[in-house]
């Protein structure tokens, strides 16, 4: 489902209503250059690559080694080839099976970026973890279940009824908020490099605007999945019945919330050469004996 959706909306997606991805990835590319501009060539991967924007900007900014872009839309896939050429490998692959296709800790920088909404938290975390020489990157940029929530109360309250959306935004594996989303990360071992909540303000002049910002987006892909039993015939037919509902509404004004993190893989692994005991540190589970 998630990546029909995106082979639909590959073409459009750079379109990018408001320039939400584009202010977040300019957080994202600024806090991965402060650490890394005089790194050398940087091996990367990017495990939900999208359109291939992230590796596009931050090829200006620093050098880039050997890179691998994740995907499971084929579509996405075919707009990244054009925008970055040959010189980066793509793989129509879910993410959580990136170790599948590169050795562990081999990379210097991870980049997940609008990734969480659609991937397992753990599974994502740890599979970062495991790829990442020690002292590595992690670039994190996610929505919060926080900030989706407020944006379907107020005027969307009866719409969002409709669509059942503050239940599957609880189902969501995106962060809480941005302290649960640093949390998150510390418990999988990381420690925080920089952070900030990007909040941007944003405005629904029309539906139009619902529209590009669900639809051109992917993320109407990342609330439909087989177990909510919510079957799209038509994602246009679902957008339809919806814009007869948001019709009186405009405009609507709200604040899109976005958790933007990098996180580094401890350089020194603890005494028992082993970088899965720094999870049970941070969650209290480590009882092996300290003498
Ligand atoms: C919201 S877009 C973000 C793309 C890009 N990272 C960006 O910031 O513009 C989400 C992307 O994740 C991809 N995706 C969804 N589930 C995935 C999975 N399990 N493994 C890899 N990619 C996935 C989608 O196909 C889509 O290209």
């Amino acid at each position: 489902m998630v990546s029909q959706i995106y082979d639909r909306v590959a073409s459009r997606y750079d379109r990018d209503w408001s320039g939400i991805y584009a202010g977040a990835r300019a957080h994202c590319v600024d806090q991965i250059s402060a650490e890394l501009t005089a790194a050398g060539p940087v091996d990367a991967i990017d495990l939900g690559i999208g359109t291939g924007n992230a590796f596009n900007d931050l090829r200006a900014r620093i050098e880039l080694g050997d890179c691998t872009g994740f995907d499971v839309s084929r579509g996405m896939l075919m707009q990244a080839r054009q925008k970055l050429g040959a010189d980066i490998r793509l793989v129509n692959s879910d993410a959580a099976r990136a170790v599948d296709f590169v050795a562990p800790e081999s990379v210097d920088l991870v980049l997940s970026h609008f990734l969480l909404s659609f991937v397992e938290a753990d599974r994502l975390l740890s599979t970062a973890h495991r790829v990442l020489r020690p002292g590595g990157l992690m670039s994190l940029a996610t929505s919060t279940q926080r900030s989706l929530i407020e944006l379907h109360t107020g005027r969307f309250r009866r719409a969002s009824k409709l669509f059942r959306v503050k239940r599957s935004l609880h189902k969501a594996h995106t962060p809480r908020d941005h302290t649960h989303c640093l949390e998150m990360l510390r418990q999988h071992g990381f420690e925080i490099v920089s952070e900030r909540l990007h909040r941007q303000p944003v405005c629904f002049e029309s539906f139009d605007d619902v529209r590009s910002w669900a639809l051109d987006s992917g993320w109407v892909a990342s609330r439909l999945d087989d177990k909510t039993g919510l079957r799209v015939v038509s994602s246009r037919v679902l957008f339809a019945l919806a814009q007869l509902y948001y019709h009186p509404l405009y405009p609507v004004d709200a604040v899109n919330e976005i958790s933007i993190v990098l996180a580094r893989k401890p350089a020194h692994l603890d005494r028992y050469g082993d970088a899965e005991a720094h999870t049970r540190q941070a969650t209290g589970q480590d009882l092996r004996p300290s003498g």
